[in-house]
């Protein structure tokens, strides 16, 4: 069998998941159960990264151990992803005993290479995002990714010698111009790289809070080097057999602000360590909430499941992916969410399921399948978007069959037919919602089960989305939505 192997990142513990990590996590869990669709074994991975010092002053600042204040986070990530549907296959935490071995491993690999060295570090470093940061690279003073205030360090440090990697890199996304979605971001990191392309340094000598560098004790691994890990320690890497099963991973989803680490060191790693690339890099875009940018401070952090419990899981992730392409930023308001329930889950879908199951659950009798309706579905076009990641490219065209299917039942009249006419239309538009039952069951796995069991049919996969005679036994069931009060 086919196998497929995505990722999320790893989501630091030192706050609650919000709409943004959500996000990511949703758009992985989209691609996950597409795949699966198809017929391929898929390995989801997500996971939480609970090393460094924000983590070490986060617990502080909590009153409790680094490791009491982890397990909790950490268990509040995971109760987070069910009740938003994710479907992952492994959840990962940077503390679990088999992530350092393969830490570990690693490290001896580099080591033997040469490719580590002890040196000076001096520089700058932002302790929110974990991020070390060079004089040219400051901005305003400040650290160029959050904006916020950044410590002067000078310390004895080990470095990985990544620069060494310059050329390899740049061969590396001349031979896969798709390495990084979209193109235009693998410009942008084609153009730092050649301008600006320093060794790393992967340990810390302050940091108590990480697993201790195993050739000086008085180290502790620099919490990136220790995260990016975790896409290969989850596998078993390098003994266990599910490393050669699923290796090269397919896709790494990443928000855009964590792509030079995904796309240039994570690969430079690699190359030493002398493990095949990942395939691709998907960076997505941020949200904004009613235009302004989410922050604690602000006080205006969106709370995924409060969103889920009140407008459900299903509508929550059809409006985050219809609402803007993958790649792009978009901005979160309860207005929109609430519009597009109404409108397209509620007047497209919903009234379309009521209105054709109603009529054919009074209808007993064979159906008839007839060429022509189908024209109206282009899969082709449908697969190859979701393909190249384009979620809500393929949700449009979906959607434009939906209506398209709605817009055949309005011009028919089926409720005014009878004889050849009726079974022909009605075996179209149960035909037509079998196929969206698949459809849409990537981007809302409830809302497809929900109406392939009132089609009286097990969910069908990518392959069945063909027309054909309607076999099912109509039952209806509860509405797919209900219209939500502005
Ligand atoms: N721990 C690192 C990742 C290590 S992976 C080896 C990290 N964690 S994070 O918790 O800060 O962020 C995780 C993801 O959430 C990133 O992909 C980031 O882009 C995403 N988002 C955080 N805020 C976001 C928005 N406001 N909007 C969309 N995504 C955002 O980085």
């Amino acid at each position: 069998m086919e196998t497929f192997y995505v990722t999320t990142p790893i989501y630091y513990v030192n706050a609650k998941p919000h709409i943004g990590t959500a996000y990511t996590t949703i758009v992985a869990d989209i691609i996950a159960r597409w795949k699966r669709l198809e017929g391929k074994e898929v390995f989801f991975l997500t996971g939480t990264d609970e090393h460094g010092t924000k983590i070490e002053r986060a617990a502080a600042a909590a009153g409790k151990t680094p490791q009491t204040f982890v397990d909790e986070i950490s268990s509040e990530f995971m109760n987070t992803w069910k009740p938003l549907n994710i479907s992952y296959d492994k959840f990962i935490r940077t503390t679990d005993e088999r992530h350092i071995i393969t830490v570990n491993e690693f490290l001896d690999k580099l080591w033997d290479n040469g490719d580590i060295y002890k040196g000076t570090y001096e520089g700058w470093y932002c302790v929110p995002d974990e991020t070390f940061i060079t004089d040219t690279d400051l901005k305003d003073g400040n650290c160029p990714s959050c904006g916020r205030e950044v410590q002067r360090v000078k310390e004895e440090a080990y470095f990985f010698a990544l620069s060494r990697y310059k050329e390899d890199l740049l061969q590396l996304y001349s031979d896969n111009p798709y390495f990084i979605y979209p193109e235009s971001k693998l410009k942008e990191i084609r153009g730092r790289l050649k301008d600006n392309l320093k060794d790393l340094d992967i340990t810390r000598k302050g940091v108590k809070w990480g697993i201790p560098f195993k050739f000086d004790p008085e180290h502790t691994i620099y919490v990136w080097f220790d995260a990016l890990l975790n896409y290969i320690s989850a596998l078993g890497w390098p003994n266990d057999e599910s490393f050669n099963k699923f290796w090269p991973v397919d896709v790494h989803v990443v928000g855009k602000d964590i792509i030079w680490f995904h796309a240039v060191v994570w690969p430079a790693m690699l190359m030493s360590a002398g493990i095949d690339m990942p395939k691709l890099i998907l960076a997505h875009g941020w949200w904004t909430v009613n235009g302004t940018k989410m922050s604690k401070s602000l006080g205006n952090v969106i709370d995924p499941i409060e969103m889920a419990k009140k407008y459900g899981a299903d509508a929550l992730r059809y409006f985050l992916i219809k609402e803007k392409p993958v790649w792009e930023d978009g901005d979160f308001s309860e207005n929109a969410l609430v519009s597009r329930i109404n409108g397209e889950l509620m007047s497209d879908l919903s009234n379309l399921v009521a209105r054709t199951l109603t009529l054919a659950e009074k209808f007993d009798g064979k159906l008839k399948y007839n060429e022509g309706f189908s024209d109206n579905l282009d899969m082709t076009q449908i697969v190859s978007k979701f393909d190249s990641y384009n979620l809500s490219g393929a949700l449009e065209d979906i959607w434009s069959f939906v209506r398209r299917t709605n817009k055949y039942i309005n011009d028919n009249e089926p409720w005014k037919l009878n004889g050849e006419k009726l079974l022909i239309v009605l075996n179209d538009a149960l035909e037509a919602l079998r196929i969206i039952s698949i459809l849409i069951y990537s981007f809302m796995p409830e809302t497809a089960e929900n109406l392939s069991q009132q089609l009286g049919l097990k969910l069908g996969k990518i392959d069945d989305c063909k027309f054909g005679e309607f076999n099912g036994k109509v039952k209806r069931g509860k509405n797919l939505f209900e219209k939500v009060k502005n």
